[in-house]
């Protein structure tokens, strides 16, 4: 299938819209139709060529292309993500205390950029509500591709108690999940990326472990970065991570740096995705593959809009990539056009 012929038509409607009015219009009709998508994939989908197929984390990936979190936080559209091509799924953020989320307006596009500034603040109907419609769905047989939940703090939780909020998340959906993300960079909760030091990130991970010890099948956990940890920084968070049982890292998060916008307007706070994040994304992703050598997963994501950019996150060491910008900028067709372009590159796994 291609959205591609009425792409153009469909993006200048969204883009009429406030981008989170276009945001959830988006996703209501993605949900409606999940609703009637069959259990089975066709198996002749270009999105499931044999050439294209990873194996990472004892899990099965038709397709390197994955959906980055925070476009389906809670998860409402699961069987759309994986017709319209992606290898895998990661929904969330989610937090183990629903919560609204910041005041808007709070997303932001800047079209000539082809950015996006947000500062959503985890609006999620919290762990417990994913839970139930995750168990709906895998009662389906659903998804087909690996999922990943993507855990927050709660924002009313204070910091130091960070461990035991990220733990209550993780028990309620760990058993739905077949990896799960610990998020420790999202710019728009308040101190949240001062969990990114070596003792809090080990104390995070081992109150996680407990549970996920106990489960028949542990679950894989990775941990998610920003990009502006110095390359020192990200270095020493990822070995405390691996050290801790982590299996990777998701590289990176949206970026503080709203000045890598031409045009920033004053003031303006959030996190920037998008065509500014790429250098900086890929550069991080390249610097933690130099130190972490070949074994750790990495996710590359920051800044894919064109086949180039995802060629270039696996040459800096990715083993998989993520989306969420691009799929704003250039429709859902781009993963089918990336995964056309990285057949003939022939991406080795
Ligand atoms: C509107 C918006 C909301 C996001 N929400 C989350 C989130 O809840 N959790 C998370 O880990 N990342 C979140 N992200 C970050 C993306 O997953 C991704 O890491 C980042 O946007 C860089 O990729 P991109 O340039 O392809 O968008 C969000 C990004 C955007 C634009």
């Amino acid at each position: 299938m291609t959205a591609q012929p009425t792409w153009p038509i469909l993006k200048s409607l969204l883009f009429a819209l406030d981008p989170e009015q276009a945001h959830s219009l988006t996703l209501a009709l993605l949900r409606v139709w999940s609703a009637f998508l069959a259990r089975r994939l066709d198996p002749s989908d270009p999105a499931r060529d044999p050439q294209l197929k990873r194996e990472y984390l004892g899990l099965h990936f038709p397709n390197p292309i994955g959906l980055a979190a925070g476009l389906d936080k809670d998860g409402v559209a699961i069987p759309a993500w994986q017709a319209l091509g992606f290898g895998f799924i990661e929904v969330g953020t989610v937090t183990a205390l629903p919560q609204p989320g910041n005041p808007q307006p709070r997303l932001f596009r800047f079209p000539k950029e082809e950015a996006l500034v947000n500062r959503m603040g985890f609006n999620n109907a919290g762990a417990a509500a994913l839970a139930r419609r995750l168990q709906r769905l895998r009662a389906r047989g659903l998804p087909e591709v690996p999922l990943g939940v993507n855990l927050g703090k709660s924002k009313i939780v204070p910091l130091a108690q960070a461990a035991t909020d990220y733990r209550q998340g993780f028990e309620a959906i760990a058993e739905l999940a077949d990896y799960v993300v610990v998020n420790i960079s999202s710019p728009n909760t308040p101190g949240l990326r001062d969990l990114q030091g070596g003792d809090e990130i080990r104390r995070i991970l081992d109150a996680i472990q407990t549970p996920n010890q106990r489960l028949s099948r542990p679950r894989p956990l990775l941990v998610k970065l920003a990009p502006d940890l110095s390359d020192t920084q990200a270095i020493a968070c990822a070995q405390a991570a691996l050290g801790s049982g982590a299996a990777g890292l998701i590289l990176t998060n949206t970026t503080h740096r709203i000045d890598l916008l031409q045009d920033a307007p004053s003031g303006l706070t959030g996190g920037l995705s998008g065509r500014p994040l790429f250098r900086r994304s890929t550069e991080l992703l390249r610097q933690l593959r130099a130190a972490l050598g070949p074994e750790p997963l990495l996710i590359g994501v920051g800044g894919i809009l064109e086949p180039a950019e995802a060629i270039a996150k696996f040459a800096a060491g990715a083993d998989l990539i993520q989306l969420y910008t691009g799929l704003i900028y250039r429709g859902p067709g781009l993963v089918r056009r990336l995964l056309q372009a990285l057949k003939t590159q022939d991406i080795a796994p």
